[in-house]
């Protein structure tokens, strides 16, 4: 049975760097913190009647084993790969073996306003929406877009 927003969370994951969210280059990534980041994505599943689970690797292996853990745990995947997005096959690979769960690519920066090579990303190819440029609030209409593509009749297309 797939799980419903009742009965499992969200899971939010954040690529390498986001730990230092806040600290790192804050021109372009502002001064919010990854813990606030969470509370933003707590306050906007509570929203949908929702929950997150939230998570941070600097580790591909361990992001690749925590979209595994998705197939049975989760409801829907909100993903921040950072500098992943743009090298990572695997992770592609893993969240291609997440059968009918939605998922949304969250980049705080516009990444096509950028470098060349942050224009592509891998996670694009799978991901049923794409937040860039948003800021911090990315997440949140990130988390939103999950609860409605993860309760039947809620997502205007
Ligand atoms: C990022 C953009 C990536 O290009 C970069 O490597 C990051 C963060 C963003 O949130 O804007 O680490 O994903």
């Amino acid at each position: 049975m797939p799980h419903t927003l009742a009965t499992a969370p969200i899971l939010v994951l954040n690529g390498p760097n986001l730990n230092l969210l806040g600290k790192r280059q804050p021109e372009i990534y502002g001064r919010d913190t990854l813990a606030d980041v969470e509370a933003l994505c707590v306050k906007a599943a509570a929203g949908h009647g929702a929950t997150v689970d939230f998570r941070q690797s600097n580790h591909e292996g361990e992001l690749v084993d925590w979209i595994h853990e998705a197939r049975e745990n989760h409801v829907g995947i909100v993903i921040n790969p950072a500098a992943y997005s743009h090298t990572s096959v695997a992770i592609l690979d893993a969240l291609n073996t997440c059968d009918g769960l939605p998922v949304v690519e969250v980049h705080i920066s516009n990444i096509h306003q950028r470098e060349e090579f942050r224009h592509h990303s891998y996670m694009s190819l799978r991901a049923d929406g794409v937040i860039a440029g948003c800021g911090v609030q990315g997440y949140a209409f990130g988390v939103e877009r999950v609860a409605s593509l993860a309760a039947p009749g809620t997502a205007a297309a």
